[in-house]
C-alpha cells in the first residue's frame, strides 16, 4: 500500500448528514460540567467506597488504553482510504476517550480520598492490538473495539447509571454512556459501508478473529463487584454492577444486538456465541 485515493466521498450512512452538519458548524455544543466537588464520600461505608474506587480505576486504565487504540485505528482509515465522514468520527474518538479517562480517575480519587495513579501494561495492549496498517486489520480494530466493545460499553455503563442515585456518579456514567454511543454507531456505520464491500476470504477472516473474542465475553465478565450485605446499598447507588446483573447485561446485549448484528453483516456471531466459555452456572 504506498498509495491511497482519497476524494470527498462520504459513507451513506447517517454520519455522511452529521459530518455535513458538523463542516457547516452546527454541530458545537459545550459538555455539561460535573459537579465534583459535591461529591459527599461520609454518606458511604468503606466496603462500597473501595468497590467504586475499583470499578473507576479499572474503568480509567480501559479509557487511557483507549486513546492510543483509538488514534491508530484513525490511522488505519486514513491509510486505507475510508470516507472522510468515518474518519473525521474516528477523530472524535481518542479525545473523548482521554476526558473519560480522566472522569473516572477523579471519581475513583473521589471514592478513594486519596490520589490514586493508573498503572497501564502498555506492553499488553500493544501485543492485543495488530497495527493498523492493512484493511483487515482495520476492519478487526474496527469490529473489536468500536461496535462490539464500545456496544457492550455503552450497555455495561447504562445499567451503572440507572443504577446510580449519588447525583455525582450519576453524571459521569451519563457523560460517558452519551458518547460510547457514538463510539458504537460509528464502528456498525463503517460495517454498513464495508460489509458489501468484503471478499470471501476476507469475510471468512473476519469472521475467525471476531469469534475469538466473542467466545470469551461470557467468561470475561462472570464476576462483578459483589458487596456485603451492610454496603450492598450503596454500591448500588454508586452503580457499581454485582456478578448477576453483569451476567445479566452481558447475556441481554450480546443476544439482543451484538449477535444478530454479526449475523446481519454475515460473520456467524450465533455460531460463536454458541460455542462460547461458559461461565460457572452454565
Ligand atoms: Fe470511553
Ligand atoms: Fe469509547
Amino acid at each position: 500500500m504506498t498509495h491511497v485515493r482519497v476524494s470527498r466521498t462520504r459513507s451513506k450512512t447517517p454520519l455522511a448528514h452529521h459530518h455535513d452538519r458538523a463542516l457547516r458548524g452546527e454541530l458545537a455544543t459545550v459538555k455539561p460540567a460535573i459537579a465534583w466537588e459535591t461529591f459527599e464520600r461520609e454518606r458511604y461505608p468503606e466496603a462500597a467506597l473501595e468497590l467504586a474506587s475499583d470499578l473507576h480505576t479499572r474503568l480509567a486504565i480501559g479509557e487511557y488504553s483507549a486513546v492510543g487504540l483509538f488514534a491508530q485505528i484513525t490511522a488505519g482509515l486514513a491509510l486505507t482510504g475510508a470516507p472522510l465522514d468515518l474518519i473525521a468520527a474516528a477523530t472524535r474518538v481518542a479525545s473523548d476517550e482521554i476526558r473519560h479517562a480522566e472522569y473516572c480517575l477523579r471519581m475513583a480519587e473521589l471514592c478513594a480520598g486519596t490520589t490514586v495513579e493508573l498503572g497501564v501494561d502498555t506492553a499488553a495492549v500493544a501485543a492485543s492490538v495488530p497495527a493498523a496498517t492493512n484493511l483487515a486489520n482495520v476492519d478487526f480494530l474496527m469490529l473489536k473495539y468500536a461496535a462490539v466493545g464500545e456496544t457492550l460499553a455503552a450497555a455495561l455503563l447504562t445499567e451503572c447509571r440507572r443504577r446510580a442515585t449519588d447525583h455525582v456518579a450519576r453524571a459521569l456514567y451519563s457523560s460517558l454512556v452519551s458518547d460510547e454511543v457514538h463510539h458504537a454507531r460509528l464502528g456498525w456505520y463503517y460495517f454498513a459501508y464495508r460489509a458489501p464491500l468484503l471478499t470471501l476470504p476476507e469475510r471468512q477472516l473476519l469472521t475467525d478473529r471476531i469469534a475469538e473474542f466473542v467466545m470469551e465475553l461470557e467468561a470475561e465478565f462472570w464476576i462483578g463487584r459483589d458487596a456485603p450485605e451492610s454496603a450492598k446499598n450503596a454500591a448500588r447507588a454508586l452503580g457499581v454492577l454485582d456478578s448477576p446483573t453483569q451476567q445479566s447485561v452481558l447475556s441481554h446485549v450480546m443476544e439482543g444486538e451484538v449477535v444478530p448484528a454479526l449475523d446481519a453483516l454475515g460473520l456467524a456471531g450465533s455460531h460463536a456465541w454458541r460455542a462460547r466459555r461458559r461461565g460457572q452456572h452454565a
